[in-house]
């Protein structure tokens, strides 16, 4: 393969910041993660937060597979988006049809070229894949429609049948030509030196499209683009086929603040739309994700917190405002004192030094049993050592009748009293009766704070049938506001309820002190509390 000098950075050699189109493909190979799918009405709202984010296309779907994704892309098409709205079609004229049918205007055609998927997947020989390429192309062009031509399995394609079916796809009228790393099989040096070395052969843009089977997904595509790619393929959350796409997320935050490159995106936007897709897809997002999960900006040890309390950058690589999160300090048995205090300055709670030292002593002993220490654990706690009054709960569940069982819809009724001696009844059903008793609550709740279970885990304490079970919550509110709740009992039921509720009160007390603010406007309001020297001297004495 030759190597040339479309391998250096751009900006290297000009000292010009490159820009990279993001073509985002959450609604198409997001969707094609297993067990996801989407109605039309929450792919129009993702189609929205995206266009909201600054993405430059988005790929809306598949039409051919489902009269709903037909209507998702006919309808998303026709929101007049910012954003140039794509659709994916194979070669043949049936998949191309319905792009017209669509009235799509960029299609995304793919046509498989590797010996291995040529052989034992479409079982027809490198001439005929070619031929269809050509054929359907102009086909699309004909009937108006700008092509992006994919050669699915690129990476694992020979090199010259390679170069030989982009370049005729060119001649055949496509506009740009993607190169898909199907199975994630690239490494940032092969795919930077395949990049490279298709920039002299091809007269049309690039775009690049990275799986993460390996965990490479983002290098390779960050690889990718610094060797002469002007587009990515990412998806939200990295959801895609198998092990998914490169992040979106983590592609441009990396490319922009390591690699100097331009995004027409508002970074400030990420974590919001990572929530939205992460709620209608229903795919949970591990804690230790980069940028978006719940610890990216979280810290519990008691040196991390000390550094980031004095000053952020310590263990920070970036502002968590930059990308609409926020920091969040997290009790446990790694907890040190300044982090302790910070977060019970944030609930309001006053300790003296002696009553610090017992709580996080306590603290540090519920860590060594191998427990999480939930917001509410550690308020209970500090309001117990230091004598403070425990708060009124805004809500409080006076009623629970639950019916389950075979050929019953598990139901739940709640009453729950809140104010001034006001209460509501609702009843709801669910999958099951945590299911149904949850949403019932919520349901009371939500016009007071809407909020999201993030997090559900039910662990025994001690086992036979009348074994005592703990229940552990995380629920977000629409403001940001993430609280963890627990509560132990041996009815599962009963002690998800207690939990929820607390956790609900919880995030009602920060909502009421007005610590928080929408999601945009984190950067004026930083969540956790600040720790002055006075009160930092007052606590080592
Ligand atoms: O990964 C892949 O090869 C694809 C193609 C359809 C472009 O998603
Ligand atoms: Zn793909």
């Amino acid at each position: 393969m030759q190597q040339t000098s479309a391998t250096k950075l751009q900006d290297e050699e000009s000292g010009v910041r490159k820009r990279i189109r993001i073509f985002d493909t959450t609604l198409r190979d997001g969707e094609q993660t297993p067990g996801v799918s989407l109605t039309v009405e929450s792919k129009v709202e993702i189609a929205k937060a995206l266009d909201r984010l600054g993405v430059d296309v988005i790929e809306a779907g598949f039409p051919i597979v489902s009269d709903g994704e037909f209507e998702a892309v006919k309808r998303i098409n026709k929101l007049r988006l910012s954003a140039q709205v794509a659709a994916l079609s194979r070669v043949d004229k049936k998949d191309i049809d319905k792009l017209i049918d669509c009235d799509i205007s960029y299609g995304h055609l793919f046509i498989a070229t590797s010996d291995l998927h040529l052989e034992h997947k479409l079982k027809i020989t490198r001439e005929k894949a070619l031929e269809s390429a050509i054929q359907g192309i102009e086909y699309a062009r004909a009937h108006g429609i700008k092509v992006e031509f994919s050669a699915e399995d690129a990476t694992r394609t020979a090199e010259d049948f390679l170069v030989n079916v982009f370049r005729e796809a060119e001649r055949a009228g496509a506009e740009r030509i993607n190169v898909p790393d199907t199975v994630g099989t690239m490494t940032p040096e092969k795919f930077a030196d395949l990049i490279a070395y298709l920039k002299t052969q091809i007269g049309i843009p690039i775009s690049v499209h990275c799986h993460d089977d390996y965990g490479l997904a983002v290098a390779n595509s960050l690889a990718g683009v610094k060797a002469g790619a002007d587009q990515a393929h990412l998806t939200i959350n990295g959801l895609g086929e198998r092990a998914g796409n490169a992040s979106l997320e983590e592609f441009v935050m990396a490319a922009s603040r390591l690699y100097n490159i331009e995004f027409g995106i508002n970074t400030k936007l990420l974590y919001e739309t990572s929530r939205i897709v992460s709620r209608l897809t229903r795919v949970l997002l591990p804690p230790n994700k980069a940028i978006v999960g719940e610890n990216a900006f979280g810290h519990e040890s008691g040196i991390h917190t000390h550094g980031v309390l004095n000053m952020p950058a310590t263990y920070e690589p970036m502002a968590p405002e930059l990308v609409g999160a926020r920091r969040r300090i997290q009790a446990g048995k790694h907890a040190g004192t300044h982090g302790i205090y910070s977060q019970l300055k944030a609930l309001g709670i006053e300790v003296s030094p002696e009553n610090l030292k017992k709580i996080i002593q306590k603290v540090k002993e519920i860590g060594d049993q191998g427990k999480t220490v939930t917001d509410t654990d550690l308020d209970r706690l500090a309001r117990e050592i230091s004598g403070v009054a425990t708060r009124n709960s805004s809500f409080r569940i006076t009623d629970l009748a639950i019916v389950t069982g075979i050929n019953t819809v598990p139901t739940a009724s709640v009453r729950l009293s809140y104010g001034n001696n006001e209460s509501a009844s609702v009843a709801q059903t669910g999958v099951g009766p945590v299911d149904a008793v949850l949403k019932a609550i919520q349901q009371v709740t939500d016009r007071f704070a809407r909020v999201s279970l993030r997090e559900y885990r039910i662990e025994a304490v001690s086992g036979g049938t009348d074994a005592e079970a703990e229940v552990l919550i995380k629920i977000e509110d629409d403001r940001g506001n993430v609280c963890s709740a627990s509560a132990t009992g041996q009815d599962i039921v009963m002690a998800s309820v207690s939990a929820m509720v607390s956790g609900i009160n919880e995030i009602l007390l920060r909502r009421s002190r007005g610590e928080s603010d929408k999601v945009e406007s984190l950067s004026q309001a930083p969540k956790i509390a600040a720790v002055t020297s006075q009160e930092a001297q007052r606590f080592k004495a």
